[in-house]
């Protein structure tokens, strides 16, 4: 079976600099030429210091750029104004200066706090732009443009539908995906201000307060909308405990009960209600092993979860990132195989006795280190500790050694990336490959590289790669367990049903990111004896005037979903009142 999949070559285009949080940046070597790959480290502190010399102002609408521009340009250098709109339809616009300096010169000439009694002025990056008092200034027309209008804009599902729907191969169809779904360097922009905006509210308060944004937003998986995950850290910079300085500064002792940080993150939630502006539904979990605190953020659409000194997550991020950025095919597989899993309710937003995305792309990872035909596509975790230097030493809390090779570059060529299987394969395979695999007896270890002996009964082992002793998945239950063996063998099957070459409407990925429900409905439409399976699409039967061709039909019935959505009081007819309703709770329901 896999033999024949392995015909769908698809052409290997090796990128010369991983990709995507780093396309404006270009690191050389001290010989002048590019490198070939750049570290995790270098990424954050680009992003880190953009977002040192950013602001994000509300703004009326894209069209008050010119007027914002001409203000702030009078003061400072601007390097670039990026525009975004949130869900409650407010618009802000991200302005990146040329440098701090030029961002601090702006904020001493030009910011105010409003002139209220209700009001206890606090300073964060995030402003808005007053309408100009008196006659407005005219500012010259500048060559100057928005870098980027409504920069976070999600997909249109219905859009990207239909361009999968009209792939040429199932490899096309997932570097569509990851390239239409992945975080975009406005969302990781945001996410970066966000982290921001609490090291300038708490660095008052803490002394070297660094809050740094992990898991998905920087791990190379994060879909557009994932949450964010930050942690707080207060280390003190090595030349500021020298015991030559002799001005100590007066310090309070840590108090508290089972861990002072629970305390801490007490007053960190409350700092987050009262002082962040944007800040909103606050929730303390202050009793779990990483105490976190969870919020959401107005201004940028974005769930948070802000936790302290988990620099071992940090580290785990950095692997992920390492990892997925040595093969161009490790995100968007893993993208997909994260997509179907949320399709078809493996995964879920809630925590539960499921699995999360964050072992599951464990498992694509693992995948991925299996020797195949022609080579191997990651290399253990073992490889990467044992060609570690001096200067990728890492201790994390509780002496966690994190240590691992960090600079791909000195990785020789033949340990990664050998093969030349096309994506299409590696989905199916992944597939077979779980299918198959012994969850009774074995487990994941991207540490070896191989499978291991489980050292217990838990349904699925993985173990934690950073901290060996530790099951990232010992939530999951037998039933949840049982029902993964299942969705791979049906995901196995669905693709291995491609062979026969026929295009229908749920062919390659979409039959995998549909979810049950939907499936169940289309089986339940079968129209006809012609045994096609009706879209969700076709159940639509809008008010318009014939249409000939496929895609005017498609274009016409998308139209209608849209309006039908905008509008509750357009009378769409469905073929039935149950059809209707359940219609719309599927369309409620779709992710993608
Ligand atoms: P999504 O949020 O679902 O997009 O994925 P995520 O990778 O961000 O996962 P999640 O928010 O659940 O966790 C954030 C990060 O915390 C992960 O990327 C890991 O680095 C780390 N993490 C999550 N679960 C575990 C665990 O069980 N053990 C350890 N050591 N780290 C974990
Ligand atoms: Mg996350």
């Amino acid at each position: 079976m896999s033999v024949i999949f392995r015909t769908f070559k698809f052409n290997l285009h090796r990128k010369s600099v991983n990709t995507p949080y780093c396309k404006c940046f270009i690191f050389r070597n001290a010989s002048g030429s590019p490198k070939k790959f750049i570290t995790f480290d270098e990424v954050i502190a680009q992003r880190r210091a953009e977002a040192r010399r950013s602001l994000v102002v509300q703004v009326n609408s894209e069209s008050s750029f010119d007027e914002l521009y001409g203000y702030c340009s009078k003061y400072s250098i601007v390097n670039d104004v990026h525009h975004y709109q949130n869900s409650n339809n407010e618009h802000y616009m991200l302005i990146e200066f040329g440098s701090e300096d030029s961002k601090r010169e702006v904020l001493k000439a030009c910011s105010a706090h409003q002139k209220s009694t209700d009001i206890m002025p606090v300073q964060s990056p995030f402003l808005w732009f007053r309408a100009a008092s008196g006659t407005k200034e005219k500012f010259s027309n500048t060559k100057k443009s928005l870098a980027v209008k409504h920069g976070n804009s999600k997909v249109d599902e219905d859009m990207l539908f239909k361009e999968l729907l009209n792939c040429e191969s199932v490899s096309d169809q997932l570097l569509l995906l990851y390239n239409k779904t992945k975080l975009n360097d406005m969302d990781i922009r945001l996410r970066f201000m966000v982290a921001r905006q609490l090291e300038a509210i708490f660095s008052s308060i803490y002394a070297n307060v660094a809050i740094k944004p992990f898991g998905s937003s920087v791990n190379g998986f994060g879909k557009m909308g994932c949450d964010l995950d930050l942690v707080l850290t207060n280390t003190v910079a090595p030349e500021m405990m020298e015991a030559s300085r002799r001005l100590v500064f007066q310090e309070k002792i840590c108090e508290g009960g089972r861990s002072p940080w629970q305390r801490h993150m007490e007053l960190v939630a409350t700092l987050l209600e009262l002082r962040a502006p944007g800040v909103a539904r606050v929730t303390r979990i202050l009793n779990a092993r990483v105490p976190i605190v969870k919020y959401s953020h107005e201004m940028t659409d974005l769930d948070c979860d802000l936790c302290y000194n988990n620099t071992s997550g940090v580290y785990m991020s950095e692997l992920l990132w390492l990892l997925g950025t040595l093969d161009y095919r490790v995100q968007p597989l893993t993208f997909a195989v994260r997509m179907w899993a949320r399709a078809c309710s493996l995964t879920s937003p809630h925590p539960g006795r499921w699995i999360t995305n964050f072992p599951l792309t464990l498992m694509v990872l693992f995948f991925l280190q299996q020797k195949r035909h022609d080579g191997i596509i990651l290399p253990s975790l073992n490889n990467l500790i044992k060609m570690a230097g001096k200067d990728d030493i890492r201790i994390a809390e509780e002496n966690l050694n994190c240590t691992f090779l960090r600079d791909l570059n000195k990785l020789p060529e033949d340990s990664y990336g050998q093969s030349n299987d096309s994506l299409q394969t590696l989905l199916f395979q992944f597939f077979e490959f779980y299918a198959q695999f012994d969850f009774q007896d074995r487990a994941v270890s991207l540490n070896e590289g191989v499978a291991i002996r489980k050292p217990n009964s838990l349904p699925l082992y993985i173990v934690n790669p950073l901290e060996q002793v530790l099951n990232v998945s010992r939530n999951v239950s037998f039933e949840e367990c049982e029902r993964l063996k299942m969705e791979v063998r049906n995901a196995a099957w669905h693709l291995e049903s491609l062979l026969d070459g026929k295009k229908t409407d749920d062919w390659g990925i979409l039959g995998l990111l549909e979810k049950q429900t939907t499936r169940n409905l289309k089986k339940l439409l079968k129209v006809g004896n012609n045994h096609r399976l009706v879209s969700v699409k076709d159940l639509f039967v809008a008010e318009t005037p014939e249409v000939n061709t496929k895609s005017d039909r498609i274009s016409k019935t998308e139209q209608s979903i849209k309006d039908s959505l905008d509008s509750k009081t357009r009378n769409l007819k469905f073929k039935n009142t149950q059809v209707a309703k359940q219609v719309y709770r599927i369309r409620r329901n779709k992710l993608l």
